[in-house]
């Protein structure tokens, strides 16, 4: 991991520079585990089914971006080594969902969202204050986060069809991933956030989904 090694300002910057890359260029996240969708045949699907699918992907894909740029700012301005290690960690695990995404995505005709550069530098910045601020905010930050991911998967697992095993195995790989996360982040020591904080989250999120559905 690279938190054990000594990395001088330019090293980290050029790091981040070459995380952000390999997060917004189209087919540059390689994953570590295959995606689950990968061994399940195609749907036949009609036009309208699969533009909906597809928004709903970008939507989920957009959300992979967020929680790159989210842990990368965190691991920049994390104060405890474990805190930086674990948050570097967390963004490994999320470049296979977003190379799943990606690639669902692909297949049912359509491309990730032209809006990924502003919503990856959006929570760059929140991730780098949240770790600023304090170690338990920001683990707080990754929980509370998960957790509105986890409520998006559900809905979409409820609008995509039965028979489109391919992206429903995807998402229910990633709900229990995301689970996990938010586990792993509050047991770390991370705050629960309450109610208001959650509110305006949500509100966030609002402007992300209906955005990125279309764009
Ligand atoms: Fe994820
Ligand atoms: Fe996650």
């Amino acid at each position: 991991m690279t938190s054990e090694r000594h990395y001088s300002p330019i090293d980290r910057l050029l790091l981040q520079a070459d995380a952000a890359l390999r997060t917004l260029l189209p087919f540059s996240g390689a994953s570590g585990r295959p995606s689950p969708a990968v061994v399940l045949p195609e749907a036949e699907l009609s036009t309208e089914e699969s533009r909906h699918i597809a928004g709903l992907m970008r939507i989920n894909h957009t959300g992979e971006v967020c929680a790159q740029a989210l842990y990368q700012g965190q691991a920049l301005t994390a104060k405890l080594p474990e805190v930086r290690s674990a948050m570097e960690q967390a963004a490994d695990e999320e470049i296979d969902h977003l190379a799943w995404c990606e690639q669902r995505i692909r297949e049912l005709g359509s491309h990730p969202s032209v809006l990924n550069p502003l919503f990856y530098g959006l929570s760059f910045g929140v991730g780098a204050i949240a770790g600023l601020v304090s170690d338990r905010v920001s683990l707080g930050f990754v929980a509370a986060t998960e957790d509105q991911v986890c409520k998006h998967l559900d809905e979409h697992l409820q609008q995509i069809p039965e028979h489109d095993a391919k992206s429903r195995a995807i998402l229910q790989q990633m709900r229990i991933d995301e689970e996990q996360h938010a586990d792993s982040a509050l047991a770390a020591g991370g705050l629960r956030f309450p109610a208001p904080v959650k509110f305006g989250m949500t509100l966030l999120s609002k402007v992300m989904t209906k955005s990125t559905y279309r764009i």
